[in-house]
């Protein structure tokens, strides 16, 4: 039996896209098919939410659904994960503050990507200010992982920093504390580099709900047709028989992190796999129309599943909130000795310790 233990989560903050689903949630289905864990959690991460939307709880709240309602969809399995959500586990709060200890604030506010979150929130305004929950999360998240003992951490590149602030705070617990009660985790990340960052369907870098170019999992065949069509190739590729780019033509970024070799067979016989397509392209004779009916046909393939599965357990909601409750009363279980084995670590677990009540009856 696999001692694997993994875990991840997401904020709960809008509908997920395609960029999520090549950048972390295919990774996640790879993890359930293989099936080499003991156990599986994943997390709806709404007090992290909270530290930059505490201003808007009711789009957290708008959310915590929606997200559990595209993770099943596309086909993680309520039996074989465990979903809870963050805010229930009172012992993670608690984690924090023990930790809280072993940082210093110099070391927060060097994390590349709170560095960058604080630009885009403009939290670095004089005025704004840098809320201290803020900064504090990289170590609630560090919190979200070892109470759970998890060693594989599947998530996106940008969690890198992340996981490696976790593992600092594991290796100083561990040895300050001379115990071994926390896990030392292991990230892992998408392989195929494309997937690491799915660009928008404007041609920008990054596929963001701010910036209006997503395509989302749960978006219907006619919308996911018009993004197509109206996407970003190649601005010098005006008449078919020019020569057209197929780097930065996102329409080839998208084939190559979804296309497969049948489906060339499938829905374009002509060729026989990417690399003579793109050939094609670049020596020019090729329309922008063929290539994006042929993403289209590939996208509708891969999305039509994942719209059954949602309709279905959009038909069956209180059975969504029953996986949520479930699996949220067995992860405050396991926090919560976690929590009592890090407390005893640290030796403040006192009204439960032999050893101390039997210290202070001889001392007096
Ligand atoms: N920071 C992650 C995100 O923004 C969400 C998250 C919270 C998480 N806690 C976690 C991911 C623990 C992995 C492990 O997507």
């Amino acid at each position: 039996m696999s001692k694997n233990i993994i875990l991840t989560g997401d904020r709960p903050t809008g509908k997920l896209h395609i960029g999520h689903y090549v950048g972390s949630l295919k990774q996640r289905l790879l993890l359930q098919e293989k099936n080499n864990f003991a156990e599986f959690y994943i997390m709806i991460a709404d007090t992290q939410a909270l530290t930059d939307n505490y201003g808007t709880p009711q789009k957290i709240r708008d959310n915590i659904i929606e997200l559990m309602l595209d993770y099943l969809s596309i086909g993680l399995d309520p039996k074989k994960i465990t979903f809870f959500v963050q805010s229930e586990i009172s012992a993670l709060p608690e984690l924090t503050t023990y930790y809280m200890n072993l940082v210093t604030l110099s070391r927060l506010l060097r994390n590349p990507t709170v560095k960058s979150e604080i630009q885009l929130r403009g939290f670095d305004n004089e005025k704004k200010g840098i809320p201290v929950g803020f900064a504090n999360y990289p170590i609630s998240q560090a919190a979200d992982i070892t109470a759970f003992k998890a060693n594989i951490v599947p998530v996106g590149e940008d969690q890198l920093p992340m996981l490696e602030q976790t593992r600092e705070i594991v290796k100083s617990f561990n040895t300050i504390y001379n115990t071994n009660v926390l896990v030392m985790p292991e990230s892992i990340i998408p392989e195929n580099k494309v997937c690491c960052r799915l660009p928008g369907t404007d041609g920008n870098a990054k596929m963001s709900k701010s910036l209006n170019n997503c395509i989302y999992l749960s978006d219907d065949k006619e919308t996911v047709k018009n993004k197509i069509r109206s996407m970003y190739t190649d601005p010098n590729h005006i008449k078919i028989t020019d020569p057209g780019k197929v780097e930065g033509n996102k329409v080839f970024t998208y084939l190559d992190a979804f296309c497969k070799e049948e489906d060339f067979a499938k829905y374009l016989p002509e060729y026989k796999d990417l690399d003579e397509l793109k050939e094609h392209y670049r020596k020019g004779g090729l329309g922008d129309i063929k290539i994006k009916q042929f993403l289209n046909n590939i996208m509708e393939e891969f999305l039509e599943p994942i719209r059954e599965r949602r309709k279905y357990y959009e038909e069956r909601i209180p059975e969504v909130i029953d996986i949520l409750k479930t699996g949220t009363l067995k992860a405050k279980e396991v926090a919560n000795s976690t929590l009592n084995e890090v407390k005893d670590a640290i030796g403040i677990n006192y009204l439960n310790d032999n050893n101390f009540i039997k210290e202070q009856i001889e001392k007096y």
